[in-house]
């Protein structure tokens, strides 16, 4: 590009390596749809405010209106002597509708600009990864209540510890994606709030009316201070931070899926459309999926630290270190949409092994606790039911049987309370029936569980629906 906006001050052209290091263009074009819907909101106001002239407007909003449809059928070559979006699409409309076009940088700089611009963005991208949450959700429900009846060892330590309904153990992530849901949302609300008037730092001296800007881009709140609303990008680093905590929860679902899938536990089969093969080995069949969703969770902390890093010690107001918030923030965004998209189909495609889940969930003594209890309800102090309990476990590893193979004479040399009513407590069914604590694995619980998260599921779908 020949002539910068700015050349007036300036008594050399720009030297083309500093052009080229400068430039964003390459990666925030993707903002044009928010750029162009921000600069039409910014004409009519100056037009309503009688800053420009009417006429004056409608050229300027059908010109950015072109420019749209021709960015969309890749009309544009966008170069790095247009420095970024904001001076491409301004470019062009002076291209197109002559001098007139240089009037809708009124009252406005590039600073509160890219701020709007990324609200605007990031407002849709809350939206949508909001519903791609609600989907995974929609799905994990489903998944449990279609596996009602499947029992596994639930597992601290990665030792199997007591048996659950894999519905339980499936419904803990439908909680975590729970709040991370809430998380996008407080974060949305701190978003949706317009920069634009803000200016360079300082406000203007022109008679805008930034309510009115406000209202017709639907945003609820005005930033309440200039310098703050063009230095502030706190609302991108919570959305990675909550991008980063809903694929740390990922990551810890995608690692079960992968141990699940091993020959050693064999609980899962993945299906082979979402399988990988080896390039040596012929046997294999690998589950690179959810690797790669443990292993992107990686970046995604990555750009959080970045988006930290780049704000810390910032002086006000604005820096162009600033330009460098949005490759770490796209890169969550096309990482997390990417993510839950696949995982949302990929569930679906896992086959549970319910007879080895069923067969492991009574190994490793694992009604120990349930045995314990029963102490305790005849009266004997849990301390003391515990070591009766685990004198038991240590007879039975030493001659090689099982808790519920114990007769009940054996048990009486353990302690004088157990009786005939002891053997309930050891039946996998029954004692997972009886754990009726609030938000227990009982499947009485479990139900209830499963008939909250559909209400709630239903709830959000109609807000989702009614946000514009
Ligand atoms: N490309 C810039 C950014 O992303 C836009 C704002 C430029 N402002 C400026 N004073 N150079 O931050």
């Amino acid at each position: 590009m020949g002539e910068k906006p700015w050349q007036g001050r300036f008594e050399q052209p720009m030297n083309k390596q500093v052009e080229d290091f400068t430039a964003s263009i390459h990666f925030d074009k993707r903002l044009y749809r928010y750029d162009i819907e921000g600069s039409i909101a910014h004409c009519r106001m100056l037009a309503a405010c009688k800053i420009i002239s009417d006429e004056d407007a409608s050229l300027i909003v059908g010109g950015l209106g072109e420019i749209q449809r021709e960015i969309e059928r890749g009309k544009i070559d966008f170069t790095s002597g247009q420095e970024d979006i904001h001076m491409a699409v301004e470019q062009q409309l002076i291209q197109k509708i002559g001098e007139v076009g240089g009037k809708l940088h009124t009252a406005r700089s590039r600073n509160d600009q890219i701020c709007l611009d990324m609200r605007l963005y990031l407002r849709d991208l809350l939206s949508q990864c909001r519903s791609l949450i609600h989907e995974l959700q929609k799905v994990l429900v489903s998944l449990a209540e279609q596996n009602l009846d499947v029992i596994m060892p639930g597992f601290t330590h990665l030792q199997h510890a007591q048996p659950v309904l894999l519905s339980h153990h499936l419904m803990a992530y439908y909680e975590m994606f729970r709040r991370d849901d809430a998380r996008f949302e407080g974060c949305l609300q701190r978003t949706n709030v317009l920069p634009l008037g803000s200016a360079a730092l300082a406000g203007t001296t022109l008679p805008i009316n930034m309510e009115w800007t406000a209202q017709y881009l639907r945003f609820p709140r005005i930033t309440e201070n200039s310098i703050d609303a063009v230095s502030d990008r706190d609302y991108l680093i919570e959305f990675n931070a909550a991008a980063a905590m809903l694929m740390m929860h990922v990551s810890r679902m995608a690692e079960e899926l992968i141990l699940w899938s091993t020959s050693e536990f064999a609980f899962i089969e993945i299906s082979d459309a979402f399988c990988t093969g080896s390039s040596i080995m012929p046997q294999k069949k690998n589950p690179d999926v959810p690797e790669l969703m443990r292993g992107k969770t990686a970046r995604v902390y990555g750009n959080l630290m970045a988006l930290l890093t780049l704000t810390k010690a910032l002086p006000l107001a604005y820096n162009r270190d600033l330009q460098e918030d949005k490759e770490p923030v796209f890169d969550t965004a096309d990482t997390v949409v990417n993510t839950l998209r696949l995982l949302a189909r990929l569930l679906p495609e896992v086959r549970f092994n319910k007879e080895r889940m069923a067969l492991m969930a009574a190994e490793g003594f694992t009604l120990a606790t349930d045995l314990a209890d029963y102490l305790v309800r005849k009266g004997v102090p849990f301390r003391k039911a515990h070591y009766v309990v685990g004198q038991l476990v240590q007879n039975c590893l030493r001659n090689g049987t099982k808790l519920h193979q114990c007769s009940l004479d054996e048990l009486k040399t353990f302690h004088k309370a157990f009786d005939h009513d002891v053997f309930p407590f050891l039946d996998i069914d029954s004692v997972i029936d009886h754990r009726k604590s609030l938000g227990g694995t009982a499947s009485s619980r479990v139900q209830e569980a499963l008939h909250r998260a559909r209400r709630e599921l239903q709830t959000k779908e109609q807000a989702l629906q009614l946000k514009p």
